[in-house]
């Protein structure tokens, strides 16, 4: 029986308040298709992200700013046909929210109908902070993002940890506190120094997932094809890999190739 069937109730945005007032931790991870959905949804991942990554992980874009709002929802809704338990958040891409809060209503609003999905997540703070409160007032929960925001690459100018002087780390915390009162029911910090990251969680209610953020947050999330070793070029420092299905797939590839060449597939019993 896998973890999930034993507490297959949908986990809810209330579900992850009443997880970080428990302090039982919350395991979030990407997902982009169906098939895959299915075994993270079964496992019993609380949440499952359908992330902007997809434009480097499906599509193989250097950044993440290519993939466009109808390639979200195709994720989105792929993701959403698959899950019975997790809460199903889909990432707004780059520019459907920023500087013009009716286009972030309008993209949010389509995300919802079109992929059934529970929330939406967007970057930034202040800088943001009518599109949240625009889409929050429609009654889209809202997941904020700060830290290292890779829509903003081009801004950074580089990938490294965010927030290590204190001028932007005060930013962060107002930034986080801005979200909180606008109403998003938790925060992704991505990259950040632990202690920071740590002292965030404590201060909003609302819970805090890291991303190479440290353990004293409320959740953790990995993009999925990083954790399982599909992915074998981007080595962070905070990656855990549990498995290396790209040396996996490789084999089992590498064994048909050789069969077929040989006539040794399919055998008598694998035709009609
Ligand atoms: O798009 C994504 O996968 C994300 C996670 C890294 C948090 O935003």
């Amino acid at each position: 029986m896998s973890i999930a069937q034993g507490r297959a109730k949908k986990v809810t945005t209330h579900v992850l308040s009443e997880m970080k007032m428990r302090g039982e931790k919350i395991a979030m991870l990407t997902a982009y298709d169906f098939s895959l959905a299915k075994i993270v949804d079964t496992a019993g991942v609380d949440v499952i992200l359908v992330g902007d990554s997809a434009s480097n992980v499906m599509a193989g874009w250097e950044t993440t700013l290519p993939i466009t709002l109808d390639q979200m929802i195709y994720h989105g809704a792929s993701v959403v046909r698959a899950v019975q338990r997790s809460l199903v958040v889909v990432d707004m891409p780059f520019g459907t929210y920023q500087g013009n809060s009716k286009e972030a209503l309008t993209s949010a609003i389509r995300i919802m109908k079109e992929t059934a999905a529970d929330a939406v997540k967007l970057e930034g703070g202040r800088e943001v902070i009518e599109s949240v409160q625009r889409i929050l007032s429609a009654g889209i929960p809202v997941m904020g993002h700060l830290g290292l925001t890779p829509q903003s690459i081009h801004k950074f100018g580089t990938y490294t940890v965010r927030a290590k002087q204190d001028e932007e780390a005060l930013k962060l915390i107002e930034d986080a506190r801005l979200l909180e009162q606008a109403g998003c029911f938790a925060l992704v910090l991505e990259k950040i120094p632990a202690a920071l990251a740590g002292k965030v969680a404590k201060e909003v209610r609302i819970p805090v997932i890291g991303i190479g953020a440290g353990h004293e947050v409320d959740g953790q999330v990995l993009v999925l094809h990083d954790m399982l070793g599909i992915n074998q070029e981007f080595s962070p420092r905070f990656l855990r890999r549990y498995h290396n299905l790209f040396a996996e797939i490789l084999g089992a590839v590498g064994n048909y190739i050789t069969d077929v060449k040989n006539v040794e597939f399919p055998n008598d019993r694998e035709q009609y």
